[in-house]
């Protein structure tokens, strides 16, 4: 079955610009499939653990012989990756902070690239890795205070977007397609200047979505 996975990253509610733009997107990845099933996962509102002594040792004993404190430790980490293999589609809402991702962001991806799960070691011996979570369609919406479009004095400053791209990659996601909300420093806070700024986003964040269905 058709399943989206829709993450926010942001810590924000309603002013969230992000969380906004990925809605946009789930409404119309919906429409697209009447019949799919959306999963979300709010990293904002509800953080994931941390990476723990006893997270390490869980990720490094077989999962036979692990004991229950480590089976506890590795729960969540097990669910989330469920949760990416079982989904056709992601939309990953991820502001900029300190010109990466927030560290909820972070503590996310820690616990879901796992050796053995979402990446693994090729068997020809030469130590090279492959990723495993093959076939999977991401969209990245992206929201920053300040612009950093090419020719930027920022421009060389955004490791938010190489980042994710290369993560994403190295579990195996090889389609992805990346949408920039910038400057949203600029706006006055008043409920219409915000809506003027983010007509032409959503506007581009359902196209996307549609364009991208369709292509499938
Ligand atoms: C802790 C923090 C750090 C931030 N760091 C940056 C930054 O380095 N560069 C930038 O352009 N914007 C930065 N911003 C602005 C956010 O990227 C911007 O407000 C974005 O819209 C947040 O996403 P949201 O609207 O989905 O919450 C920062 C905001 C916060 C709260």
């Amino acid at each position: 079955m058709r399943t989206l996975l829709h993450i926010d990253a942001s810590p924000r509610s309603e002013r969230s610009v992000s969380r906004h733009l990925t809605r946009e997107f789930a409404v119309a990845w919906k429409e697209a499939h009447p019949d799919g099933r959306i999963v979300y996962r709010d990293l904002g509102h509800h953080p994931v653990p941390l990476v723990t002594e006893t997270f390490i040792a869980a990720v490094y004993t077989p999962p036979e012989a692990r004991s229950p404190e480590l089976r506890a430790a590795i729960a969540t980490s097990d669910e989330l990756i469920s949760e990416l293999q079982t989904a056709t589609d992601y939309v990953f809402g991820v502001p900029m902070y300190n010109f990466s991702v927030p560290a909820g962001f972070k503590a996310y991806i820690d616990q879901i690239v796992i050796p053995g799960r979402t990446y693994a070691y090729t068997s020809d011996g030469s130590g090279s890795r492959t990723g495993l979570l093959k076939g999977k369609r991401a969209t990245v919406i992206m929201s920053r205070g300040w612009l950093y479009r090419n020719g930027s004095p920022l421009s060389a400053c955004n490791l938010q977007e190489p980042w994710i791209r290369m993560i994403l990659g190295f579990v195996g996601v090889t389609e992805m397609d990346f949408v920039a909300a910038e400057g949203v420093a600029q706006l006055d806070g008043s409920n219409g200047e915000r809506e003027q700024y983010l007509r032409p986003i959503r506007d581009h964040v359902r196209l996307k979505a549609k364009l991208r269905l369709a292509m499938l």
